[in-house]
Order: C-alpha cells, then structure tokens, then sequence
C-alpha cells in the first residue's frame, strides 16, 4: 500500500561478524565465539542481537578456520567464511563475501555479543545519515594517567575528551573497502584504518551491555546482564 509517510530502509545493511579468535585471555580450549553464555554460545547470542535489528540483512561471519562446519549449524541464515589470523584479516574475508547490494556495513566483534538491537540500529542510521564512518563510545569513568617504563605518572589524561570504544563500527562500503586495501599493519578496529587516511570518524553513543568479554570475569558480568534482562 502507498503511503505518504517515508518508510525507513529495512534490511539494507551487512554485518560482518570476526568470531574467529582463539580467546586466549578468556582461557580453555575452546574458540571463544563458541563458548557457552547461558546456555548457548556467545555467537548464538551475538547473531541473534543482530538479527533483530530492523536494518540488518545480512551477517557474514569469519569462524576459527577448524570451526566452518560447526559454526554454519549454529547460525545457518549467516554466510560464514574461513577467518585468518589476525582480526584484521578476518573482516578483510567477510568482507570479500559480501553482496555488491549492500552499501552499508558494520563491523561487529562477536566478542560483544550482548549488544543490543537499538545501538546496532543507530550505527546504521548515522551510516545512511551520511556519516562514512560511525563508532559508538562510552565515557571513561576511570582517571586515566599516562605512566613511564619506569612506573613513575608522566600526566594525568583529560578524560573529557576520551572515549572507550566499542562495535559494531559502521561505515560506507566503499570506504571500507579502500581503508581495507590501504592498511598495511594489524588493527585492532576498523575506524582506524579510516582514521589513517584522514577519512573522519563520527561517534555515537554506546551501550553497557556491548562490553567485550575477553577474561572470565566479563563472562560473569555478561550472565548478570542476561538474568536482569
Ligand atoms: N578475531 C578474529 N580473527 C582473529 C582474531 C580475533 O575474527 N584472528 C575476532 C575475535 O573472535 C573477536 C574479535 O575479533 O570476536 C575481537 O578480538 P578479541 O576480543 O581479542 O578476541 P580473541 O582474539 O579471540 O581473544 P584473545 O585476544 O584473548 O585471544
Ligand atoms: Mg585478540
């Protein structure tokens, strides 16, 4: 039915999901996107945040290479690539399976699998309301001070001006694809390859529950997280 009022873009976005780490800090054998969350297994969880994001059409995500088949059970609507070994090269291959209809992407680290559908939704939006390139960031609730070799405190950071950063990092397809090209080092997000060529980055609020869990104790917070709903 025709109507009058504008319809927001649905299902115009591609999420790559880099899911391929080992979780060394996390400890055990087993990859980290695979290992259990309430029951189910952090990439389970991360997939199912993004699914129910409106804007969201489709998620391509790079596995622990030993890991492909397993990985394509657990979420058989995702396109799901062979990871490399660092994370940059595992975004650098979902991103090689992405359709040419999708013109925006987000990058999102499996790690943080509790990010909620709302912030997925407002990186996408700021994408398509013409910021190339769009990360969220929290305040920095600690005093930060930069300290020497020798442990001594060099300056106290104004933490006003700081952001911890988080994903899923938005950006235009074709922006990606150069900053892709163009990086020559391992990342350890995508925003900065963009920042390298002096591209600008615009940042969004972010969200507690998008922390990333990297050590056992951010497992216990993300469980806390799940039981208060
Ligand atoms: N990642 C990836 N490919 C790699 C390394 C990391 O896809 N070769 C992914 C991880 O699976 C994770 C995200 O990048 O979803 C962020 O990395 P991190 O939290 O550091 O995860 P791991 O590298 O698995 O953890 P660790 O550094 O403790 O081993
Ligand atoms: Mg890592």
């Amino acid at each position: 039915m025709a109507t009058d009022s504008p319809t927001p873009p649905h299902r115009d976005v591609a999420v790559l999901v880099p899911a391929a780490g080992r979780g060394v800090r996390l400890g055990g054998p087993t990859p980290k996107a695979l290992r259990d969350l309430a029951g189910e297994p952090l990439l389970v969880h991360c997939c199912r945040n993004l699914a129910a994001a409106p804007s969201v059409g489709l998620i391509v995500v790079a596995a622990p290479a030993d890991a492909v088949e397993q990985v394509r059970a657990l979420v058989p609507r995702a396109i799901v690539v062979p990871g490399g070994e660092h994370r940059q090269e595992s975004v650098a291959r979902a991103l090689a399976a992405v359709p040419e209809n999708f013109q925006i992407i987000l990058v999102h680290d499996a790690a943080r699998a509790l990010a909620p559908p709302p912030l997925i939704e407002a990186v996408a939006q700021a994408v398509r309301d013409g910021h190339d390139a769009v990360i969220p960031g929290l305040p920095v609730v600690d005093t930060i001070k930069q300290v020497a070799p020798d442990d001594q405190v060099v300056a106290t950071v104004d933490r006003s001006q700081l952001r911890a950063v988080q994903t899923p990092q938005g950006f235009r397809r074709s922006l990606l694809i150069k900053a892709h090209r163009a990086a020559t080092d391992a990342h350890t997000d995508d925003a900065g390859l963009v920042e390298r060529m002096g591209v600008p980055v615009h940042t969004v609020p972010g969200h507690p529950h998008a922390l990333k869990i990297t050590t056992p104790w951010d497992l216990v917070v993300a469980e806390a997280i799940l039981r208060a709903g």
